[in-house]
């Protein structure tokens, strides 16, 4: 084989461009996290009416109520009035929302209860919080910007049934959650979390845990997962890490039924905030699962700070753009949804 031919075998990755131009982010804004389902939580953190949490997405304040009559509802926080913003708090329980410009008051399903400086002029299509598009899949809170996305069931179809592997995922409770500023584009820490050839070299205890030689990572519509089994064990000891489109992962760990999430708030080219949260059966963790979280953010934060050395050298004029070695598949299968996705 010539060295042009072998060259051509080197596919290239996305630019790097794209990873630090605020253009690019911002369009990426519009075009993918404004017009895709997103995951903002959980339904054990609105379990009782008037459970409220508020959420960023697309650049948006996001408000989840659970209301009167049970129903979840998604919000843009935004007052009706003049535009403040609503809810300040990222969670609570309240029967009446206020919001503190001019005090008008909204109930629990969005409608404004009272208007002090309006008395009783009719307040047509500003007399409510403008709603959003909400599904609840396997007890997990997705929103969509879009009035006129498909819906979630329509588009994820096979992720769903791939999530019926475990039964136990609606009877899990959030447990714990933690938030890290990540000083790197959101695509890069997706880039991170879709190979696991930097395992070896990365994540001891990880490495030491699980038998790489036994792994696989499988591109699938809209999602990918990797799998691996605990070393030295049968494959009832597995470990499936999923990445779905565009900007959540979820883990599920052997042992009695788990979720480890993360998802990603892209903030500005060069900034993500991930909020990362562990869920369990229940809520008093047994010395296991606590070992457990520890495992997990140990090598959370080892991929993190590889994403942030990452991230400084993405701004280098030395090369336009990386390539990807034959077990970066799903990272090049999610590079082709952002370029089509920015088409
Ligand atoms: S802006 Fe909210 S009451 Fe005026
Ligand atoms: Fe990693």
């Amino acid at each position: 084989m010539s060295t042009k031919e072998k060259a051509q075998l080197l596919q290239p990755t996305l630019p790097y461009e794209m990873y630090v131009n605020q253009e690019v982010f911002d369009t990426e804004r519009k075009e993918i996290f404004s017009k895709n389902w997103i995951f903002v939580g959980h339904t054990s953190q609105v379990k009782k009416v008037g459970d409220f949490f508020t959420f960023e997405v697309g650049g948006e304040s996001i408000l989840i109520t659970h209301a009167n009559d049970g129903k979840l509802r998604a919000f843009y926080n935004i007052c009706p009035h003049r535009g403040t913003k609503v809810e300040q708090s990222e969670k609570g329980n309240k029967k009446i929302l206020q919001c503190i410009y001019h005090g008008w008051t909204f109930k629990l399903d969005g409608h404004v209860n009272r208007a002090p400086n309006f008395k009783n002029i009719d307040l047509g299509e500003y007399n409510c919080l403008k709603s959003i598009q909400l599904e609840v899949h396997r007890s997990m809170i997705f929103v969509n910007l879009n009035r006129k996305a498909p819906s979630f069931s329509n588009e994820y179809t096979e992720l769903l049934s791939e999530l019926n592997r475990y039964p136990f995922l609606d009877s899990l409770q959030l447990v714990r959650e933690n938030r890290r500023l990540i000083k790197a584009n959101w695509k890069a820490v997706v880039d991170n979390f879709l190979e696991c050839d930097h395992c070896p070299v990365a994540h001891p205890s990880f490495s030491k845990t699980f038998d790489l030689s036994n792994y696989s990572i499988v591109p699938c519509d809209k999602f990918s997962y990797q799998c691996s089994i605990v070393k030295d064990q049968d494959d009832s000891l597995t470990v499936r890490f999923y990445w779905i489109w565009p900007n959540m992962m979820l883990s599920v760990y052997p042992g009695s039924g788990n979720m480890t999430t993360t998802q990603l708030i892209p903030i500005d080219a060069n900034q993500t905030m991930a909020v990362y949260r562990y869920f369990f059966m229940n809520e008093q963790l047994t010395e296991e699962e606590e070992d457990m979280i520890k495992f997990v953010d140990q090598v959370r934060e080892e991929d993190f700070d590889l994403v942030e050395l990452l991230q400084s050298g993405l701004h280098s004029k030395a090369f336009e753009n990386g390539i990807y070695s034959p077990t970066e598949n799903a990272m090049q299968h999610f590079h082709e949804m952002v370029l089509e996705a920015l088409k």
